[in-house]
């Protein structure tokens, strides 16, 4: 079956359950959010076996710093660790690293982490993997807004002459294409401020399995899924 599915070019996932996987069994949740990083390495890994070009994973949302000052800082520890193991995955698997969202707002030797696995990885030609950490779907255009606003003031661009592709060159995903397909776990119908500009066209896909427990088979799924849809724009199929 895997061998005639047409393969969606720029996969999105919005990852969610965590929480839920860890009350489910009794444990706090931080412990599902490392199992989630687990589930996220191994996406990685069949991402790039599937020969899809773009993996976006919602990591950590302009919002998520609501949450419990345990929680959060759970959180930035886990990122510490994983980044690491990253690094090692995506030069084993050719995999481009590449971070969405405003990093200013984390600490200085996160901002090195991240700064470091782009770079380091930047010249690998296999799937592009893109994190969104301190992402949000309005802050991203409010940012491109800015920037754009600036360029204008100087006279570098034109106001007459902002079309849809001069503004998404001012988005953090500038030079991707659009996702095809959207993957959101654990069963909420939400788009949670990710992507905005991005999944205009996307085809939306939701599993009620919680985020530790998807696998490549659950990928799959989605995958013949988004095969069977009728697409009217976008992306090919
Ligand atoms: C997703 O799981 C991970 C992050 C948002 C960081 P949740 O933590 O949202 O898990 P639930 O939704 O509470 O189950
Ligand atoms: C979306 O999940 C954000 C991430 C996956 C990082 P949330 O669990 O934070 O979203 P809401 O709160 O259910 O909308
Ligand atoms: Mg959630």
């Amino acid at each position: 079956m895997e061998e005639n599915l047409v393969i969606p070019k720029h996969v999105a996932i919005i990852l969610d359950g965590n929480g839920r996987w860890a009350k489910k069994r009794g444990l706090p949740r931080t412990m599902g959010h490392k199992q989630g990083c687990v589930t996220v390495e191994k996406t990685v890994e069949d991402a790039a076996r599937l020969g899809i070009s773009y993996l976006t994973v919602y990591g950590f949302s302009t919002e998520n710093w609501k949450r419990s000052a345990e929680e959060v800082g759970a959180l930035m520890q886990l990122f510490r660790y994983y980044m690491v193991r990253l690094l090692k995955i995506a030069k084993k698997n050719n995999v481009r690293v590449r971070m969405i969202g405003d990093r200013r707002r984390f600490a200085q030797d996160i901002i090195e982490g991240i700064n470091r696995l782009e770079e380091e990885t930047k010249d690998n030609t296999g799937l592009t993997f893109v994190i969104a950490v301190n992402y949000g779907g309005r802050d991203e255009i409010r940012r491109a807004a800015a920037k754009l606003a600036k360029d204008v003031q100087a006279g570098a661009v034109d106001a007459e002459n902002i079309t849809e592709e001069c503004f998404a060159s001012y988005l953090d995903t500038a030079g991707m294409p659009d996702p095809d397909l959207l993957i959101r776990t654990s069963g909420e119908l939400r788009l949670s401020n990710y992507l905005l500009w991005q999944l205009a066209y996307s085809e939306l896909y939701v599993c009620d399995c919680y985020w530790p427990d998807f696998n490549k088979e659950e990928l799959v799924k989605a995958i013949e899924a988004y095969n069977k849809r009728e697409r009217r724009f976008g992306g090919v199929k």
